[in-house]
């Protein structure tokens, strides 16, 4: 891949951990949002994080100040003329990231990789809405992003061999380990994972056990980082739904209906952490 800044369109959680990676891997990340405050939220948030890591003396000052100054917010796709990617990372919903995407590919220059974050919504769909569905792809991030060492790169049916090889070098040089999956609903890690979450929503719901165990059970039994509630908090409850009922959707089988209670939750706007309320409660008292 030729040498140049990164775009990330988007600044939540995933855009922002994304940007925050791609300004690790010593590469200027261009962010830019709806608004200039978002960006400047997100920086914000990636600021304080790793200030507390060097109050900890787990990164030095100069080490931070290269990150930060990588991070450089951006109020116009124009801005993307030089770049060798933009990776796009807006709101998880097909019809907004259909809206953005041909905005972006308009700015871009022809031979730009084009990429989604995306858990769940088919890259051959998104596809459709460009003049070159060739060099777009998939490029699935792990919360959180700038640790999580895998990122799925999913291959849509137009997308090329040479938009594969451009992805995957592009996240090695990230420090990321790719894997090419197929465009398929849930492409491969999410479609394991989440029906997994799921069912430990069902067992919180029949009561078989309290959910501090249900978490015990899955990390001192399996070796899990987290328990399968915790983990569901730090994904987002809105988000984990929505890979459920795209699941559900897609496939038609009944093995993938949503657990009631995460529906509840959701409709109770409880969507974990970033809420402060899911299964458990993050509010500071
Ligand atoms: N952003 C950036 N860095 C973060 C971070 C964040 N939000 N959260 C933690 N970190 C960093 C910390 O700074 C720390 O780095 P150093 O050791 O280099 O200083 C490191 O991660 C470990 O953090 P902690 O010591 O605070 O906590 P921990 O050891 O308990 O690890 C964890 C936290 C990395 C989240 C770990 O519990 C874990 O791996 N959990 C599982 C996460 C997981 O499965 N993610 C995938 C979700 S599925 C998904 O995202 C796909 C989807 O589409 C739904």
């Amino acid at each position: 891949m030729t040498q140049g800044p990164i775009g990330v369109v988007g600044a939540g959680t995933m855009g922002a951990g994304i940007a925050q990676t791609i300004a690790q891997a010593g590469i200027p990340a261009l962010m830019i949002d709806q608004s200039p405050e978002l960006v400047e939220r997100a920086i914000a948030g990636i600021q304080k994080r790793m200030a507390q890591r060097v109050e900890q003396g787990r990164m030095p000052q100069d080490e931070m100040d290269g990150v930060i100054a990588n991070l450089r917010p951006i109020t116009s796709f124009a801005d993307f003329a030089n770049c060798p990617a933009v990776i796009e990372a807006v709101f998880e919903d097909p019809s907004v990231k259909e809206g953005v995407l041909p905005e972006i590919e308009a700015a871009c220059s022809e031979n730009a990789l084009i990429a989604s974050n995306t858990s769940t919504i088919p890259i051959t769909r998104l596809a459709a809405k460009l003049k070159r569905p060739d060099r777009f792809i998939g490029i699935h991030f792990f919360n959180p992003a700038p640790v999580m060492k895998l990122v799925e790169i999913i291959r849509g049916y137009l997308t090329t061999d040479e938009t594969i090889t451009t992805a995957t070098g592009l996240a090695e040089a990230l420090g990321k380990t790719p894997v090419v999956v197929k465009d398929l609903p849930g492409f491969v890690a999410n479609r394991l994972l989440v029906p997994m979450l799921n069912e430990a929503v069902f067992l919180l719901a029949e009561g078989a056990a309290t959910k501090e165990d249900i978490d015990t059970t899955m990390r001192l039994g399996t070796n899990h980082p987290m328990g399968p509630l915790q983990l569901a908090d730090l994904i987002g409850l809105d988000v984990l739904l929505n890979v459920m009922e795209v699941l559900h959707q897609e496939f038609g089988d009944s093995k993938y209906r949503p657990a009631p209670l995460l529906k509840q939750l959701v409709r109770a706007g409880h969507f974990g952490r970033k809420t402060g309320q899911g299964f458990y409660d993050y509010r500071v008292s």
